[in-house]
């Protein structure tokens, strides 16, 4: 029988690259629920519709078609995922994503996931709000210092530009807006396991996640 997990927490605290691993090694789709964020988010800005304007908000969301292939994020049929990940999309997917028109246009979407096989959902609400029922929960965090280290030494790896005190201070502002913000703000979903990974290699983030699923497929 399919099930889902879920993975909840804040930005850049190695959710996406865990998720990702961990549902490889469980044989599992992963849902990557932020770059449905992120798309959306660059989609509006583009055509220029305010985050004020909640009517055209609604009608655009309406028109708009997302498609999540395996590594990729389509809008309209056109291939954003590698626009998607840049710091200018970062602010925008925060400020857009705090709005309640757009987190319920995009709710079926991620629902609809389910109805391929299992998951492993990664984003800022999928245990509490979007697979309230999810088989497992994890909240995974880390402490601000240790993400913006890992978001600059994954910057310098691909040969971009990086400044730690910047990203830090980019890291603390969307930590304030993704957990101040009225609709879904970020908290640890009821029954989630907690892990901290500040002083944890991936390899073992991976491992706990992977072992916490493998009991409670054996065990439920
Ligand atoms: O995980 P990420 O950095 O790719 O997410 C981009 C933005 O989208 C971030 O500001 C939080 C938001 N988001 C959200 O509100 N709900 C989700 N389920 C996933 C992401």
């Amino acid at each position: 029988m399919s099930y889902v997990v879920t993975i909840d927490g804040p930005a850049g605290a190695g959710k996406s690259s865990v998720a990702k691993r961990a549902a490889r090694e469980l044989g599992i789709k992963y849902l990557d629920t932020g770059a449905i964020y992120r798309a959306i988010a660059l989609i509006l800005a583009k055509s220029e519709i305010s985050p004020d304007n909640e009517e055209f908000l609604r009608e655009a969301l309406s028109e708009v078609r997302i498609e999540l292939r395996d590594n990729s994020v389509l809008v309209n049929d056109f291939d954003v995922s590698g626009e998607i990940r840049t710091p200018e999309v970062d602010e925008l997917a925060s400020v857009y994503s705090a709005l309640p028109v757009v987190r319920s246009a995009l709710l079926g979407l991620q629902q609809d996931q389910e109805k391929y096989g299992s998951i492993i959902a990664e984003g800022r609400d999928v245990g509490s709000v979007v697979f309230p029922d999810a088989k497992v929960k994890f909240f995974l965090t880390a402490s601000p210092e240790a993400r913006a280290k890992r978001r600059y030494l994954e910057r310098i790896s691909k040969g971009k530009d990086a400044n730690y005190d910047e990203i830090l201070a980019a890291i603390k502002h969307r930590d304030d807006n993704d957990s101040k913000r009225k609709t879904a703000p970020l908290t640890v979903p009821e029954g989630a396991i907690y892990l901290d990974t500040s002083d944890m290699t991936e390899d073992e983030a991976v491992k706990f996640i992977v072992d916490r699923v493998n009991e409670a497929l054996t065990t439920k």
